[in-house]
């Protein structure tokens, strides 16, 4: 917390670190597309990559940025999308005809009356886009005092994207839409990212004169562009030093090359924090996973999103680990093996062909090969305790909901009935389980 004298001072540390600069803009997120080239039921910003819908890369971005306010435009299956993202800091705006990118843009004026600052727009379903790009592009376009100033980036295959049209003297003229451009204009491997940054007001004047595409039959929001210059405004442009963050997602084959990159990414990023991954090309990690360093992740291993795991652990060969899992330090979680919001203490072993589900697991505890919590009854999800250093034979069967004590010892093959409570210390044998006091 800042004490009230020392504002001052903050706000000129953040003029020359350019923190100030970066804060006073509000942004737009085109969502409401249908992606009729996803051929889904899903809106197209939903489909999730690496655990998350792609959109929340994107809100990531204007979060981290600090965005006075992000307007999402939302059309096609809206109500999903409002419940599915997370509206923190999000005014959702409805665009009820599928109009185009300019349309979408101008369902936002109504909100930004008194706004005369810089707006920054962007699409959902570009997910790979990084946030010291977007500071970049921020920063461009205030130290050169532009109109608007357009993201592009130079791609080995322009197929699909608007392209930038540049003069001979290399300065921008348009940005040209696939379906309309020259057999010159489409050569131009230099894209349109679908990122900018506009004066708002400049904006809202220019989407006034922007007229329907006839071969579309939409208002396209890059038509701005070439209505600006030749209104003698200023539009610049930034080229992104990384193609990579270019990738809009408009097809299944863009969907799995996004979520192979964001993929990578994670992975990295365990590795980086002391995690060793045998084999990253056969692991899957999503996004809002911790691991403690020292643990080892065996080969064909999948990790949900939020799963927490802790030091010094062994995962895999062929594990499979659900979300809402906490794995504590030094635990062993072998081959053909699924996890399901459960907890594991410190120093359990789960080494073969085993699954745990809903279940609470004290420390030092054995879980025998073939073990199965059966915790669903058709109906509804029922939980297993098993306290601290109980050992389950191979093959047993806890029909839940059912308790383990401390330290008892449940026999190979064993069916265990639901409501069973397990005395800690006792000996269980037999089908159904009996249960002998030790
Ligand atoms: C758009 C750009 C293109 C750019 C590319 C980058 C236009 C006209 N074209 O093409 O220059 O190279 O992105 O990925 O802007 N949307 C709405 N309402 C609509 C239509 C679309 O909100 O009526 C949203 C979509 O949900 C999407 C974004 O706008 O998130 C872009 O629409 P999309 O149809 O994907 O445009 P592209 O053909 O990819
Ligand atoms: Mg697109």
């Amino acid at each position: 917390m800042v004490a009230p004298e020392n504002l001052d001072l903050v706000v000129q540390v953040r003029i020359l670190t350019g923190q100030y600069i970066m804060a006073n803009f509000r942004s737009i997120i085109l969502a409401a597309g249908k992606g009729t080239r996803m051929k889904s039921d899903v809106p197209k910003v939903l489909h999730p990559i690496c655990g998350r819908p792609m959109i929340e890369y994107v809100l990531d971005i204007t979060r981290r940025l600090s965005s006075l306010k992000t307007y999402v435009v939302t059309g096609h299956g809206a109500e999903k999308v409002k419940g599915a993202i997370s509206s923190d800091g999000v005014e959702f705006v409805l665009q009820p005809r599928l109009l185009g990118t300019a349309d979408a843009v101008r369902r936002v004026e109504g909100r930004l009356k008194s706004f005369r600052g810089t707006l920054l727009i962007l699409c959902g379903d570009t997910p790979l886009l990084s946030k010291d790009t977007v500071r970049s592009l921020l920063a461009k376009h205030r130290q050169s005092k532009a109109s608007a100033t357009v993201l592009t980036a130079l791609v080995d295959n322009p197929q699909g994207y608007g392209r930038i049209v540049r003069d001979r003297a290399g300065s921008l003229v348009a940005i040209r839409e696939q379906k309309d451009a020259s057999v010159k204009e489409s050569l131009a491997n230099e894209i349109n990212v679908g990122v900018y940054c506009f004066e708002s007001y400049r904006l809202f004047e220019a989407l006034k004169k922007v007229r329907l595409n006839t071969k579309k039959k939409e208002f396209y929001l890059t038509d701005c562009i070439e209505l600006l210059l030749a209104a003698g405004h200023r539009v610049k442009t930034l080229i992104s030093d990384d193609a990579q963050v270019a990738l809009g997602v408009n097809s299944r084959g863009d969907l799995a090359q996004a979520e192979a990159v964001i993929r990578k990414r994670i992975l990295d990023k365990h590795m980086q924090n002391g995690v060793t991954i045998v084999d990253p090309i056969t692991t899957y990690i999503e996004t809002d996973v911790k691991i403690g360093a020292d643990t080892i992740i065996y080969p064909c291993t999948v990790i949900h999103s939020n799963v927490r795991i802790g030091t010094r652990c062994k995962i895999g060969p062929f594990a499979h680990i659900r979300s809402g899992s906490r794995i504590g330090n030094t635990v062993e979680i072998g081959n053909f093996t699924e996890v399901s919001r459960t907890t594991m203490g410190a120093g359990t072993l789960m080494k073969h062909f085993s699954f745990l589900g809903d279940a609470v697991v004290g420390a030092k505890t054995n879980i025998g090969a073939g073990v199965v919590t059966a915790n669903f009854d058709g109906v509804t999800k029922h939980k297993t305790k098993i306290d601290r250093g109980a050992f389950i034979g191979s093959d047993a069967i806890l029909v839940a909901p059912v308790t383990i004590g401390s330290k008892a010892l449940v026999g190979a093959g064993v069916v265990v009935t639901k409501h069973t409570k397990v005395p800690a210390g006792a000996l269980v044998r037999g089908v159904p389980a009996k249960i002998f006091k030790k």
